[in-house]
């Protein structure tokens, strides 16, 4: 069976105050220990909240580069993420995608050399209103998991995080039975283009929308095995979300 897994994607927000505070609510949890949990923080705070969280909670980049190192402004890559201590990164984030044109292609590659150098990754998909308005969330999903499962030969280290772009920061959380039926056909994808067995033990996380109230109703749902959390994840609330299955 999978392991339930919820995340915090802070975004760009927090200073080192606030994120002192943070930490402080999350270390005390209590967190389920059963559930796998992650954040995301701003990269010049990696090694800070590292320092601040207990080892049973991981830390994650929200973007990284496609290769080493080099010059390459602005960027960071796995190698150095690593070396913060943080184990994770987040990529393929629809505002990656949409604020900063990131190709399916390219956050593939990316993809790709964070499994290479060792991080666990979690890939996001997911369709625009339009998109679902106009009856393409299936191809859409399916586009942009193709793009990805053309770079990794080993899902072990992956979690894909749907995210509906309509659902992200809007307050229009998905129903479940919208999150679901969009799970089930990415797991129905995975058994007919990958295999039987990553499609029973690759995690799929919804995102969009996620709070407190609304966790527990989501995560009994069978195909989502877990939460990746914005606006929420600021708040003490996250905790909550964390012990949804509790
Ligand atoms: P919200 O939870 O604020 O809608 O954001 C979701 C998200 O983008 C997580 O990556």
């Amino acid at each position: 069976s999978r392991q339930f897994c919820v995340g915090g994607n802070w975004k760009m927000n927090g200073d080192q105050k606030s994120i002192a505070e943070l930490c402080k609510i999350l270390s005390a949890g209590p967190l389920d220990p059963n559930t796998q949990v992650y954040v995301g923080v701003p990269a010049p705070y990696l090694i800070y909240v590292r320092s601040l969280l207990p080892e049973t909670i991981n830390v994650a980049a929200q973007n990284c580069y496609k290769v080493e190192k080099g010059a390459f402004t602005g960027e960071i890559s796995p190698a150095i993420i690593k070396d913060t201590g943080a184990g994770w990164v987040i990529l393929g984030h629809s505002e990656r995608r949409q604020i900063f044109k990131e190709s399916d292609e390219l956050i593939a590659e990316k993809v790709e050399h964070a499994l290479a150098a060792g991080l666990k990754v979690v890939a996001c998909i997911g369709e625009t209103l339009d998109e679902r308005e106009a009856n393409k969330t299936q191809e859409v999903v399916a586009r942009q998991m193709c793009a990805i499962a053309q770079k990794v030969k080993d899902w072990t280290n992956v979690v894909v995080a749907y995210e509906p772009v309509w659902a992200i920061g809007t307050g229009k959380t998905a129903t479940p039975e919208q999150a679901q039926e969009v799970h089930a056909y990415l797991r129905q994808w995975l058994t007919e283009n990958i295999s039987k067995e990553v499609a029973a033990t690759l995690r799929i996380q919804y995102g969009g929308s996620v709070t407190g109230a609304n966790a527990k109703d989501l995560a009994k749902k069978p195909d989502i095995d877990g939460f990746l959390v914005g606006g929420a994840s600021l708040k003490p609330e996250f905790v909550q979300i964390v012990n949804a299955r509790q």
